[in-house]
């Protein structure tokens, strides 16, 4: 019996990727998208991507809209949800709270309210090491204390207490909060990646308007935190890796009939590198140049931080493979394959 899986924000970065491992490893997918992040091309990629022999469904909804997703649910026999959709920049949810909180934490109670009422009971939420606010130690765990410092990371720690309290409820509810660090990379096919062409914050879709002329040059804010040269370190984890993750997390959901299930699984490498060395690594693996010049630090930034992945490997198998050089190489084809299809949007 082949088990039906609905991902939400399913054509988006996190939701493509995690679609295509889903697929090629025989799960019956489902994609929900409403294009407020993402695009067509990106479901055209998914579908090259995939063997000619596999299929994927896709539904332009809002997870708001209840009675869409009921009948989603009901046609297409969800057994399980994977929770990508959201809106993730920081920045943004600074200035607009009300958008994040009615957005990322209202549509995800009406998503909830929608999968009871059908009895799907098995999710795996998109969370953020943004939970965890400034960080203590530098190698963070999922024990570490939560304390969230802007507006997205308080909708992703409100979600996740509400799948917790679902789960205590005594009621069949199966979760898994998934803590993402910092996603980079692309599939290897370049037909699927982060989107670049949308006023991007993150370090890779900058650097890929960069490498494709729609950016003079790449900021560097900050060389004078306490780290090796003084530029910001993180924890960049490949996006296929951490897809790969969605779907050992989904199969622990599926088979834990009575073992104990982990609430939060922190999704990192283990370790950081800077900005300084993201660029490097651009220009080894990918023979190119990336201007910069050094601004002065973002407001709300912090220095270093990385995951403890410890408890994510041992419980779901699971190992990272690919390296930084993978992730830019990935992107490198990835930003000149969707540079060559796409119009921005400016
Ligand atoms: C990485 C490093 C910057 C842009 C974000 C969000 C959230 C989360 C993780 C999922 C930092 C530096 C960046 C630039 C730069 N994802 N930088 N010039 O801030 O760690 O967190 O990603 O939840 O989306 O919390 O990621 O890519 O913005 O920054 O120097 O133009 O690159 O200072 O050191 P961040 P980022």
């Amino acid at each position: 019996m082949v088990t039906s899986v609905l991902v939400t924000g399913g054509i988006g970065y996190v939701g493509s990727h995690v679609a295509v491992e889903l697929i090629e490893k025989g799960f019956d997918v489902h994609l929900v998208d409403n294009f407020s992040n993402s695009s067509v091309q990106q479901l055209d990629g998914i579908r090259q991507i995939i063997s000619p022999s596999k299929s994927v469904s896709f539904y332009e909804a809002n997870i708001g809209d209840t009675e869409k997703i009921q009948k989603i649910l009901r046609e297409q026999n969800i057994k399980a949800v994977i929770h990508c959709a959201g809106d993730k920049s920081v920045a943004e949810s600074v200035l607009m709270p009300l958008k994040y909180y009615d957005n990322n934490v209202g549509s995800s109670i009406s998503l909830f309210k929608a999968m009871e009422s059908c009895g799907v009971s098995i999710l795996i939420f998109s969370s953020s090491a943004t939970v965890y606010g400034i960080p203590k130690g530098i190698a963070i765990s999922e024990q570490a204390q939560t304390a969230p410092v802007n507006p997205y990371g308080k909708t992703k720690l409100t979600i996740e207490n509400i799948l917790n309290d679902l789960c205590r409820s005594g009621s069949k509810w199966k979760t898994m909060n998934l803590r993402y660090f910092n996603p980079a990379g692309a599939h290897v096919s370049g037909l699927i990646g982060d989107r670049f062409d949308n006023h991007p914050s993150n370090l890779f879709p900058i650097i890929c308007q960069v490498l494709t002329g729609k950016r003079e040059n790449l900021s560097v804010y900050g060389n004078n935190y306490d780290t090796a040269d003084g530029t910001g370190e993180r924890d960049y984890i490949h996006i296929c890796d951490l897809a790969k993750a969605h779907v050992e997390a989904l199969q622990f959901l599926l088979q834990s009939h009575n073992s104990p299930i982990p609430g939060a699984l922190n999704l990192g490498i283990g370790k950081s590198v800077s900005v300084l060395e993201v660029i490097r690594a651009f220009e080894d693996s990918c023979n190119l140049q990336i201007p910069y010049k050094i601004e002065t630090q973002r407001p709300g930034d912090i220095g270093k931080y990385f995951a403890d992945p410890r408890a994510a490997q041992k419980n779901l198998s699971w190992t990272p493979q690919k390296s930084l050089k993978d992730m830019c190489r990935d992107t490198w084809r990835w930003a000149q394959n969707s540079a060559s299809t796409t119009v921005d949007e400016n």
